[in-house]
C-alpha cells in the first residue's frame, strides 16, 4: 500500500504528533496545504488539529481526491478535550459526520489525541475566540459545566500541554 501522513496543524502540536508518527512508521508527512500528487497514494493517513469542532484541512484534503472509494482512511483528531471522556468522543466524532461524506466516516478508522494550547502564542481571531467562549462558560453554574468546559475555565489564559507520543501507539498497531 501507498501510503501517506497528511496533517493540518496551526500552532505545531499535530504536527509534532505527524511527524513522529512518520519516523516511527517510515512514512512522509506533507501539510495539507502542500500535498500535490494526493492521488497517487491509496492509504491516506489524516492528522488534523480541532478548532471548533473541525479538522483542520481535513474537508479540503478529500475535495482533492478523485476516487474517494479506492482509498483506505485513518482519520487522527488532536484536540485539548480529554479523550478518555466518551462524551467529548462522541461531539468530535459527530463533528467528524457532518464534515466528510458518509462513505468515508463508516469505513475510516479514527483516533484522537490530545494536543497542547498555548494561550499567549495564540493569533488575534483565535484569542478572541477563547475570549468569547470564556466569558460565556464562566457564567454556567459549576453543576452544569461539561468536563470540557471545567477544562477551558481552569486552562484559560494559562498553557496546557497534553501531548503525548505513547498515545501513537494504538494508530501504529491498525497500520
Ligand atoms: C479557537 C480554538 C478552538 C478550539 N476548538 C477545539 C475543539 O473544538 N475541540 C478540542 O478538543 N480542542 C479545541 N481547541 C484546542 C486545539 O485543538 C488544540 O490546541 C490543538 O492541540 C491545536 O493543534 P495545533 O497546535 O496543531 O494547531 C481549540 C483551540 C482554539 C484556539
Amino acid at each position: 500500500m501507498n501510503k501517506i501522513i497528511i496533517y493540518g496543524s496551526k500552532y505545531g502540536s499535530t504536527e509534532k504528533y505527524a511527524k513522529e508518527l512518520a519516523r516511527r512508521i517510515n512514512v512522509e508527512a506533507i501539510e495539507y496545504d502542500k500535498i500535490k500528487n494526493i492521488n497517487d497514494y491509496d492509504y491516506i493517513i489524516y492528522l488534523g488539529a480541532l478548532y471548533a469542532g473541525g479538522v483542520m484541512g481535513l474537508v479540503k484534503t478529500l475535495k482533492k481526491i478523485d476516487d474517494l472509494k479506492s482509498k483506505e482512511f485513518v482519520i487522527v483528531t488532536v484536540g485539548a478535550a480529554d479523550t478518555t471522556d466518551s462524551n467529548n468522543v462522541n461531539n468530535i466524532e459527530n463533528g467528524i459526520n457532518k464534515q466528510i461524506p458518509e462513505e468515508i466516516y463508516n469505513k475510516a478508522k479514527i483516533f484522537h489525541l490530545r494536543g497542547a494550547i498555548y494561550y499567549s502564542k495564540l493569533d488575534v481571531k483565535h484569542k478572541i475566540m477563547m475570549k468569547l467562549l470564556y466569558n460565556k462558560a464562566k457564567n454556567i453554574p459549576e453543576e452544569k459545566q461539561t468536563p470540557e468546559i471545567k477544562l477551558m475555565l481552569e486552562t484559560y489564559n494559562k498553557e496546557a500541554d497534553f501531548v503525548d507520543f505513547n498515545t501513537l501507539d494504538n494508530i501504529i498497531n491498525v497500520l
